[in-house]
């Protein structure tokens, strides 16, 4: 979530074997305290005084949390973190610590902590009206809907509000369903759609599988250039969705959804070209494309406003969530208006979709993002990072990857065999207090607010370099 300074002369500076790493990290108290080798790295100044705390501790949320909240619940590092105040790119814990938020709670606070004039937008329409329903006429409805269209290409010009990705997503397949009138979808393989038994079923990582019908999902291989079996060649992924549809379905489909960058899967960029290909050979089998984009829509790429403009397609729905709200529960299922149509068969209803508060907050964090020139700083704080990650590459073992503020590094402990360096990223994951992702958990992600600097950057990567030097 967020990377900090790093205790002195925590790790020691030989060489250790993976599994020692992570017993003496485990049992870190009893790793010999050695001199560091040079000074830790300084967060970059920042003018703002936290309130001080008074609430309950973190020892003690987190032993109540054990009792009262679901035991599925994960938290993040031995001694979890008790983040009590956010502003813009930083954190602060219940002591005042202050730490750069490099992940922007998963991706999700595009504009900046407690941005003021999102802040200001919600509170005065919460101060005026809290909630009515569709049911009812609001102007901030309609009002975020046309600046949201107004962000789109094609025909993708109606749009239904919903409270989350997973939800985006569970409608977008039932359209596609609709619509096509098929049931089978395809989706890739290492991608996150959702945790919802709909959207299980769309996801392709067995970690986030509940043993339930997975529903009519064909998982094609993932055109994953550092990992994937074809690496770069879009065509050859492109034809195994071919051969799953002729070999795999009656020949007709509901859909094809994929996101360009996935995000829990580890930061990984598809093959270029890829979705051309893919969509063309879906639609000629009657399916729709979806274009997820929960984590890499709203300019965070640097290089376009969505993720799927980077392979020069367009969908025929788009989902989102995450940095849509900067922190509102909020998602949307943006479509041609043909495809929209379907489900005016039956009554669709969602009781908080598009809400006057969460409506009031979507618009603001538009208007920020153009205000601030938000996908701009990302293009270019974003080449800034990776030029300097890269330069880190030449010295630790990783595959630095992403464009923009959606960024991954892969650890590995050999450049051929690509093994997952697990043990290390434990360590560094631990000291460092950074996000991560990837089936195996090797790949650090950077996705912090979009507002984050290149003096941030540059605090960020040396404070990798001193952890890794370390181990
Ligand atoms: C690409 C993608 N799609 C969908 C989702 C689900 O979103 P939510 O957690 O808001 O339901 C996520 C969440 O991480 C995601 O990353």
């Amino acid at each position: 979530m967020a990377a900090t300074l790093l205790r002195r002369g925590a790790v020691a500076s030989r060489r250790l074997c993976p599994a020692e790493v992570l017993r003496r990290l485990v049992s870190s108290e009893a790793a010999p305290e050695r001199a560091p080798s040079r000074t830790p790295p300084e967060m970059p100044p920042f003018d703002h005084q936290p309130r001080p705390y008074a609430g309950m501790a973190g020892a003690e949320i987190f032993e109540k949390r054990k009792a009262v909240l679901g035991p599925s619940l994960f938290h993040y590092y031995q001694k979890p973190l008790n983040i009590v105040e956010g502003k813009m790119q930083y954190l602060y814990d219940e002591h005042g610590k202050r730490y750069l938020d490099c992940f922007g709670g998963i991706v999700t606070v595009s504009c900046g902590h407690c941005h003021q004039d999102i802040v200001n937008a919600v509170v005065e329409q919460t101060k005026l009206l809290q909630h009515t329903t569709t049911i009812y006429l609001h102007h901030a409805i309609v009002e975020f809907a046309e600046a949201l269209t107004s962000k789109m290409p094609g025909n993708l010009k109606v749009v239904y509000f919903v409270n989350s990705g997973t939800e985006a997503n569970e409608l977008a397949m039932l359209m596609a369903r609709l619509y096509s009138g098929n049931l089978s979808m395809i989706a890739l393989r290492n991608a996150y759609h959702g945790g919802s038994a709909g959207t299980i079923g769309l996801t392709g990582l067995q970690t986030w599988k509940y043993p339930i019908p997975q529903g009519e999902i064909h998982h094609v291989m993932n055109p994953d250039p550092y990992r994937g079996t074809f690496g770069s060649d879009a065509a050859a992924y492109a034809k195994e969705v071919e051969e799953h549809i002729t070999y795999g379905s009656s020949g007709r489909v509901a859909g094809f959804i994929a996101e360009t960058f996935q995000g829990v899967g580890g930061a990984v960029e598809l093959a270029p070209g890829y979705l051309k290909l893919a969509y063309d050979i879906v639609r000629k089998a009657g399916g729709v494309c979806i274009a997820d984009e929960v984590q890499s829509g709203f300019g965070r790429t640097g290089s376009h406003y969505w993720g799927f403009q980077t392979q020069d397609v367009i969908p025929d729905i788009v989902t989102m969530a995450k940095g849509i709200g900067n922190g509102l529960p909020l998602g949307a299922v943006v479509t041609t208006p043909e495809i929209a149509s379907v489900l005016a068969q039956r009554i669709q209803f969602n009781t908080f979709g598009g809400n006057p508060v969460c409506s009031a907050g979507g618009l603001a964090v538009l208007n920020v993002l153009d205000k601030e020139k938000r996908q701009a700083h990302c293009a270019d704080v974003g080449s800034h990072l990776v030029e300097r990650l890269k330069s880190l590459q030449q010295k630790h073992e990783r595959d630095v990857r992403g464009r923009g503020l959606m960024l991954g590094v892969e650890l590995v402990t050999d450049r051929k065999e690509k093994t997952p360096a697990k043990a290390e990223t434990a360590v560094l994951f631990e000291k460092l207090k950074v996000g991560k992702g990837g089936l195996h958990g090797n790949v650090f992600r950077i996705k912090p607010p979009m507002c984050f600097s290149k003096d941030d950057a540059d605090f960020l990567v040396e404070a990798m370099d001193y952890a890794m030097s370390g181990i």
